[in-house]
């Protein structure tokens, strides 16, 4: 950028957002988990800028709390309130307000931008500033030639082809209205220059607003340079108003976030069903199979397949793994696992190398060992599972007692046989059996095996089981 001024960032967020029809404030929708918001502040943080405010107004509270818990940036960000949505010019006097703004170099530029552009680009950013610095510019507008530019405002130039003013779509003459080059509603402004320009404005207009857009004509009209600068993909600019824009700016987000990933290397055989949170992690050669879904903070390893159809939220899978047709929530699966099909990993469960989590297997809060199998049908809840230990198909810890929850220890390479029930808190010794339908209620010394209802009969390995003995102690 040619001469070096101070830069610094007025994002507009304070407005109802009255067409999402919601009780969120519009802003705060998510996008690929990232709310619309923070994707316009991660455009912003690309560049060199000195501040970030943020006018905030409609869920002011909300929104500037969810920020202020996932922003993720070196750059200052200042929030200041705007109590009442007065229009887009009154929202930037209100930012001229914020104590950024109290010792700044008065001849920075300014950078506005609207809360609900998520699809803006850094670059182009970049370019609307080095523009506005080589033409020494008071104001430098993007614009965008659209097709169907209804309900946009319009950019009237004079016979030169220079910028005089915008008008709003509720205000524009029906010759207005032909107009295909349309306001974006960002912006670079002088502020020595808009300050002033901001205190001219009137709300004698359709909608009884301050228009920003005014500005343009004040300044042109005093004689100062306003330029616009076309932006080169229309669909970048574009505002998100309703849930049909919602939805095609998700789209557009995931495409470009699938893209990327597989640039880097991971396998997606039908992208459009890969379903990718920006701030998930995947090493290369991962398969992503359709019906993926993977949320939050969610990190998958190399050599893994996922898929078809999973929810992977806030999981961390390991190298090499085969994840198929499951849920896994806030969990971590280690090297070699094969989870699924059908099985659910909640949160707090650890599978460790080598480990199998099979068919219609619900795992919660409990560590699976290394090289164990729970292969089929089975609840393990509160429970420690040693490496090496196999649980017969349907073996179910019952960690409630109906008031509490009970902790279930379950030594290596133990088996269980199928049916079997463990009675929480029980702990079964290393390398203990269980007969099929066993329920064990009492702990179980290492070595032993366990048979009957209630199991509390106990012989060691390879001894013999009397019938009679329904109620023994483990020997
Ligand atoms: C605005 C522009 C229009 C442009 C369009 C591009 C004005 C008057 N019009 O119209 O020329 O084509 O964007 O999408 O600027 N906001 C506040 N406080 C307010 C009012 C709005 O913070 O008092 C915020 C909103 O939260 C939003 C942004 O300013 O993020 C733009 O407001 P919005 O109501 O969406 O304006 P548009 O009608 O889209
Ligand atoms: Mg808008």
């Amino acid at each position: 950028m040619s001469s070096y001024r101070p830069l610094a960032a007025v994002v507009l967020a304070a407005g109802e957002g009255t067409r999402m029809r919601s009780a969120t404030p519009k802003v705060l929708h998510p996008l690929c988990g990232r709310p619309m918001l923070l994707h316009v502040i991660d455009a912003l943080t690309m560049l060199p800028l000195d501040r970030i405010v943020v006018v905030v107004g409609h869920g002011a509270e909300s929104v500037t709390k969810t920020l202020q818990d996932q922003i993720g940036t070196d750059t200052p960000v200042e929030f200041v309130e705007q109590r009442v949505q007065r229009g887009t010019g009154d929202a930037v006097g209100v930012a001229l307000t914020a104590s950024a703004f109290e010792d700044l170099d008065a001849e920075d530029d300014l950078l506005v931008v609207p809360g609900d552009t998520p699809l803006l680009r850094p670059q182009t950013l970049v370019e609307l500033v080095v523009e506005h610095r080589s033409a020494d510019a008071a104001a430098t507008l993007l614009t965008a030639s659209v097709h169907d530019a209804a309900g946009y405002g319009r950019v009237v130039r004079d016979r030169h082809g220079e910028v005089t003013r915008i008008v709003e779509d509720a205000d524009a003459s029906d010759e207005e209205r032909e107009i295909e080059e349309i306001n974006t509603s960002i912006y670079c402004f002088r502020r020595p220059f808009l300050a002033p320009a901001l205190r001219r404005l009137s709300p004698s207009n359709t909608q009884h607003e301050y228009y920003l857009t005014d500005a343009v004509g004040v300044l042109s009209g005093a004689g100062h340079r306003v330029v616009a600068v076309t932006a080169g993909d229309p669909e970048e600019v574009v505002g998100v108003n309703d849930r049909v824009q919602l939805a095609a700016a998700e789209s557009e987000l995931r495409r470009r976030i699938n893209d990327a990933w597989m640039v880097s290397g991971v396998t997606m055989v039908d992208p459009s069903r890969v379903y990718v949170d920006a701030g998930v992690e995947i090493a290369a050669d991962v398969r992503l199979l359709p019906g993926t879904i993977l949320e939050g903070r969610t990190v998958v390893a190399s050599g893994s397949v996922i898929g078809p159809d999973c929810r992977l939220t806030d999981a961390v899978i390991g190298e090499r793994c085969a994840v198929s047709s499951s849920v896994v929530r806030e969990a971590e699966v280690g090297d070699d696992c094969i989870v699924g099909p059908f099985a659910y990993l909640r949160p707090g469960s650890r599978v460790a190398a080598g480990a199998k989590v099979g068919t219609f297997v619900e795992i919660k809060n409990s560590d699976i060992g290394e090289g164990a199998r729970v292969p089929h049908l089975s609840y393990v809840g509160d429970a420690d599972v040693g490496a090496g230990a196999n649980l017969g198909a349907s073996t179910i810890t019952a960690n409630y007692d109906g008031t509490q929850k009970h902790r279930t220890k379950i030594g290596r390479d133990v088996h269980t046989g199928v049916h079997t029930s463990l009675r929480a808190p029980v702990e079964v010794g290393d390398g203990a059996e269980t007969g099929a339908g066993s329920v064990v209620t009492n702990d179980v010394p290492p070595g032993a095996l366990v048979k009957g209802v209630p199991a509390r009969q106990a012989r060691r390995k390879g001894a013999e089981v009397r019938e009679d003995e329904g109620s023994g102690e483990a020997v």
